[in-house]
């Protein structure tokens, strides 16, 4: 059960006025905030530029000039971690040149047992430094980092809390994230997220229906739900509730990520019936076979996954699939590995994020004596791309000739002339239209297609 643990007011009353005072005794400083990694990880992004905002602080022109540096930081696989360390470690000159120069670094990587130090290790002039659990106590490290005292906070509540009433700066006008829950009780074997993320807690259906609300009212027209599994979503009520308390306060409704053992039938009642909620679904499978969706504790079978995906189609036929996929899991073998292509085959997903399995300090499976060599790894996602590139061409055609409607994000930065926007079932499409579209929903006749998005004209 997720608890609601929500930060107390006498807490961001706190907050609040610690922003105040930065507000008057550090005037007309800059930010840059670097993000790496997930949707969740861009949209605690927002809120940090929300919260510096609040405090006097403006957004950099060139980072080369900001006051601040703030790097969000990723650690779900091994990349996140290396290029993070590289990019903050190649700022020990500029420190040395510019002192009064501000690096913080924060998130999940700072989470991680033992992440700080790392950094701390290679980088000793970082000035401030907080896990997720502290993001919104921003305006009192800061406050402390611009005094000159050295910010360490990577603890925290392990199962964490909900800051309510955040700061934001939204990124975009037209689309924007709304998290209704955070962290993951899932465990799975290879993931780190449970560690710095902690456990599940829901946001409570007034506090999402509130800022649906408000979002709807500054002119978003798009909102993704955020949470580590929205489908164990209980704040109050179910998800599917919770999406039927959204329905029509904004045109559309995506959500992500979806755990395949919580997918019930009432949610594909809801989404086939909603006006809002878009036909797409992110359904992460992970792998096709039973001995290794096992052993990464997933607690479904193949033989499950695929009736889902049955029953979703049945009800929904337009509905877009997409999906991760891991190659290269601990003892994976051939065989095992030739049932994750067979299903991803199968399924015919519009897209799958295809990931080398990366042993991460402190899980189950990075423990493991049977890792699997880097050369089969690779060697085995080339494969797995191009069967799912195969799918994603074959769904991007079904399209030609339909007329879809589409939300228009902006220019297309291909193509001068052209606007690009996405279908409801989450497809990329550019077509030439004038500016004034942005925003809105039209009709587009889909003509062709590219590598990986769609060609039409206004219909
Ligand atoms: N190695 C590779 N991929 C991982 N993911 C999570 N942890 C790991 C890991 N240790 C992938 C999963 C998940 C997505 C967000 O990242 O596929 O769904
Ligand atoms: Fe990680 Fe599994 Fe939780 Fe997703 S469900 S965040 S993969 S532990």
């Amino acid at each position: 059960m997720a608890q609601s643990l929500v930060v107390s007011q006498e807490e961001m009353d706190k907050q609040r006025q610690c922003a105040a005072r930065v507000r008057e005794g550090f005037p007309g400083r800059t930010y840059k905030i670097v993000t790496y990694g997930c949707q969740m990880n861009a949209h605690d992004s927002e809120n940090l530029a929300g919260m510096l905002e609040e405090m006097g602080f403006a957004p950099a022109a060139d980072e080369g000039e900001a006051d601040l540096l703030l790097f969000n930081t990723c650690c779900i696989r091994d990349n996140a971690e290396r290029r993070l360390l590289g990019n903050v470690s190649a700022l020990a000159q500029r420190k040395r040149e510019k002192p009064d120069l501000l690096v913080g670094v924060c998130g999940c990587m700072m989470q991680q047992e033992g992440g700080a130090q790392r950094l701390l290790d290679l980088c000793p002039f970082v000035d401030l430094v907080f896990g997720t659990h502290n993001l919104y106590r921003l305006p009192e490290l800061l406050l402390r980092a611009l005094r000159g005292q050295p910010v360490r906070e990577t603890d925290g509540d392990e199962r964490g809390c909900i800051p309510e009433g955040l700061p934001v700066r939204r990124t975009s006008a037209i689309q924007g994230a709304l998290t209704i829950m955070y962290g993951c009780n899932n465990f799975c074997t290879y993931c780190v997220v449970p560690y710095v993320r902690g456990r599940e807690r829901s946001r409570s259906v007034a506090d999402v229906v509130r800022e649906a609300e408000s979002m709807a009212a500054s002119g978003i027209q798009e909102i993704l739900l955020l949470g580590q599994n929205v489908n164990s979503y209980a704040g109050g009520a179910t998800f599917p509730e919770l999406l039927r308390a959204l329905d029509g306060v904004v045109p559309r409704i995506r959500f992500m990520t979806s755990h395949p053992k919580d997918l019930s039938d009432a949610l594909i009642e809801e989404m086939a019936h909603s006006r809002s909620v878009c036909p797409q679904f992110h359904l992460p499978v992970q792998s096709g076979n039973d001995k290794v969706l096992r052993e990464m504790n997933r607690v479904y079978t193949r033989a499950h996954y695929l009736e889902r995906v049955r029953a979703l189609r049945q009800a929904i036929p337009e509905v877009g699939l997409t999906t991760d996929v891991i190659a290269g899991f601990p003892g994976e073998t051939e065989a095992e590995f030739a049932d994750t292509l067979s299903l991803v085959e199968e399924v015919q997903y519009d897209s799958a994020f295809t990931f080398i399995y990366s042993p991460r300090r402190g899980t189950r499976a990075a423990a493991r004596p049977d890792q699997i060599p880097e050369a089969v790894q690779h060697e085995r996602l080339d494969r797995l791309i191009r069967v799912q590139e195969r799918s994603t061409a074959s769904r991007l055609a079904q399209q030609v000739g339909s007329v879809q409607e589409v939300l228009v994000e902006g220019a297309s930065r291909r193509r001068e002339g052209f606007l690009a926007g996405r279908t409801g079932r989450g497809m990329t499409v550019n077509f030439p239209g004038d500016a004034a579209l942005v925003g809105k929903i039209v009709p587009v006749r889909i003509l062709g297609t590219g590598a990986n998005t769609l060609r039409g004209e206004r219909a």
